[in-house]
C-alpha cells in the first residue's frame, strides 16, 4: 500500500471499508467476519493513555450488554500488537477506576501502526493529530453498512450512554419502521412515519387511533421498552 493513498471520509450509508488486520484476538477480516451482527468500531489515540484507559475499561465492562444487543465491539489504536497486549495486561492487573477492577478486554484491539485502517475510516484528522487516531465511533449494521458515526477530540472521553442509546434507537427504527425524537430513550414514545397522502393526513388528524398527533406531519405512539 502506498504511503500517500488518499481515502474519502466514509459516510452514512456507505459500505464499511474492508480490511484484514492483526488484533489482540487474532486476525480479523472486516466486516465479513461480523456479517449478521451490528459492530461498533471505535478508535483510540494511543495505548497507555488515561482517557483511553477509562474508555477501554468502560467498553469492556459493557461488552455483555452490547452482545445482548447483537453488537460486537472492535477497537483500534495506532500502536503495535505488543504495546496493545502490554496495555491490556496492565489494565487487568493494576487499574482500579470507578468501581471497575481486573477488567479483561475480550474484544479485538486492532494493531494499526501503518495507520492504513485508521486512514480508510477517516480516523486520522490532521487538525487534531497526524499520528494519532481521533476518538471515532462507527456503527455498522448487520449488512455491513455504516449507519452512524460520532467523532470526539483527543481530550474528551466518550459518552457510553449515548453510544448504547444510538444503537438501540437504530435497531428500533429498523424493527418497527419508526423514528425517534429528541432525547428519546427506550420506553419513550416514538415517531410514526409522516403521512404520505392528503387522505392519511386527514385521517390521522380526525381519528388519531393509538397515536398523538401534534399536527398532521408529527404523530407519536407508544413503544414499550420490552418490544425493542
Ligand atoms: C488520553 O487518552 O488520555 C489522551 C490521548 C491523547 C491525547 C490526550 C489524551
Amino acid at each position: 500500500m502506498e504511503q500517500n493513498t488518499h481515502y474519502a471520509m466514509p459516510r452514512i450509508g456507505d459500505k464499511a471499508p474492508e480490511f484484514t488486520a492483526v488484533t489482540t484476538q487474532g486476525t480479523i477480516n472486516f466486516p465479513t467476519d461480523y456479517a449478521g451482527k451490528w459492530v461498533i468500531l471505535f478508535s483510540h489515540p494511543a495505548d497507555f493513555t488515561p482517557v483511553c484507559t477509562s474508555e477501554f475499561m468502560t467498553f469492556a465492562t459493557l461488552q455483555p450488554e452490547f452482545e445482548a444487543l447483537n453488537c460486537a465491539l472492535v477497537g483500534l489504536s495506532v500502536d503495535g500488537l505488543y504495546s496493545h497486549i502490554a496495555w491490556l495486561r496492565t489494565i487487568k492487573e493494576k487499574i482500579v477506576y470507578k468501581g471497575m477492577s481486573q477488567v479483561e478486554v475480550n474484544f479485538p484491539l486492532i494493531e494499526d501502526i501503518t495507520m492504513e485502517v485508521a486512514k480508510k475510516y477517516g480516523m486520522i484528522q490532521p487538525g487534531e493529530s497526524s499520528t494519532k487516531a481521533v476518538r471515532a465511533v462507527f456503527f455498522i449494521d448487520p449488512a455491513g453498512t455504516i449507519r452512524a458515526m460520532i467523532y470526539y477530540p483527543l481530550s474528551m472521553g466518550r459518552n457510553f450512554d449515548e453510544i448504547r442509546r444510538a444503537l438501540i434507537a437504530m435497531q428500533a427504527a429498523d424493527k418497527h419502521s419508526i423514528a425517534t425524537p429528541a432525547d428519546w430513550r427506550p420506553g419513550d414514545d416514538v415517531i410514526v412515519p409522516t403521512a404520505g397522502s392528503c387522505g392519511v393526513a386527514k385521517d390521522r388528524m380526525e381519528h388519531q387511533e393509538g397515536m398523538t398527533c401534534h399536527d398532521w406531519f408529527f404523530c407519536t405512539k407508544p413503544l414499550s421498552a420490552e418490544s425493542l
